[in-house]
């Protein structure tokens, strides 16, 4: 259970809306998700890590509240996802849970589960998908096709809404030789396929498709019947975007991937910037394929 926020006590720093604060949309679920997908509306997913831009993020309209395990590399400044751990995850999935019911409370929350978390059985990722969900998440992330296919039934089965990762997945950098583009040839695009499927059949809803030609994600999102891809350097056909917060609001400490865009550029401010993301995704605006040829 989580505990209430109080928000009868004036802060000096930052104050966030009350909780009284009306809804102005219906709270996303899984079936509204499914239901976008279905009738072609984009759906889309930012990266939030604490309250106030998880608070920021729903007021400006974004579907889904991803806690990503970049974390690592935006907020804890290390050179992977690899160091990042579960207690680390739960922290992060409490903070943006406080921030969205100070807001309106309408987005769903995604966790990644993180390295090491998942990798040993079935039953460790049912335990640490549970302590995910105990915090506040509603859907699990977790990365991978192949033996993580079961790890996806197993979980789904037991009532746990998953979201699959394929493609650049990045807890395996280091097997994966660097951050580099994925399913460029013929046996590479057919794995990922096969997995996507398997993956769907295992129950996953939705499936993160990274860094891969937009050409094989356009395929894959127009052969799975009832899992939504999302797309991040995957081009425009996926039925819906990621992208990390601080790639989007043009304040990452590293190279920039060519396929973000800073949305910054001419807006007020975050929530400005947030919602020029949602409607330039929802419009099919962004991305934009001639900066995903890969
Ligand atoms: O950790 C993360 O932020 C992610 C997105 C890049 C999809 O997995």
């Amino acid at each position: 259970m989580s505990t209430p926020v109080d928000t009868t006590s004036a802060s000096p720093y930052g104050t966030l809306p009350p909780t009284s604060t009306p809804a102005l949309r219906k709270p996303i679920s899984l079936p509204r998700l499914l239901e976008m997908r279905a009738r072609g509306e984009k759906i889309t997913m930012l990266t939030a890590y604490d309250a106030t831009f998880a608070a920021v993020a729903d007021a400006a309209g974004v579907d889904c509240i991803l806690v990503g395990d970049s974390l690592g590399m935006v907020c804890q400044g290390l050179s992977s996802t690899v160091g990042v751990t579960l207690q680390d995850m739960c922290y992060h999935v409490q903070s943006v849970e406080r921030g969205l019911r100070r807001s309106q409370a309408t987005a769903w929350l995604i966790a990644d589960m993180p390295y090491g978390s998942y990798l040993e059985s079935r039953e460790q990722a049912l335990r640490s998908a549970a302590a995910l969900m105990q915090a506040g998440a509603h859907m699990v992330k977790l990365e991978g096709g192949g033996w993580t296919t079961e790890t996806v039934r197993f979980l789904v089965e037991r009532g746990i809404p998953v979201c699959a990762h394929l493609g650049l997945t990045p807890q395996t950098v280091h097997a994966l030789g660097g951050y580099r583009v994925q399913g460029k040839s013929v046996e590479a695009a057919a794995l990922l396929k096969t997995q996507a499927h398997a993956l769907q059949d295992a129950g996953a809803a939705l499936l993160v498709l990274e860094m891969v030609p937009a050409a094989l994600a356009a395929e894959v999102t127009a052969e799975l019947t009832h899992c939504a891809t999302i797309g991040i350097g995957a081009g425009k056909d996926t039925a819906g975007q990621v992208l990390v917060m601080h790639d989007m609001l043009g304040v990452n400490l590293g190279r920039m991937p060519r396929f973000v865009r800073n949305f910054m550029t001419g807006a007020a401010g975050v929530r400005e910037a947030m919602h020029a993301y949602v409607q330039a995704v929802k419009s099919g605006e962004f991305p934009d394929n001639q900066l995903h040829a890969w």
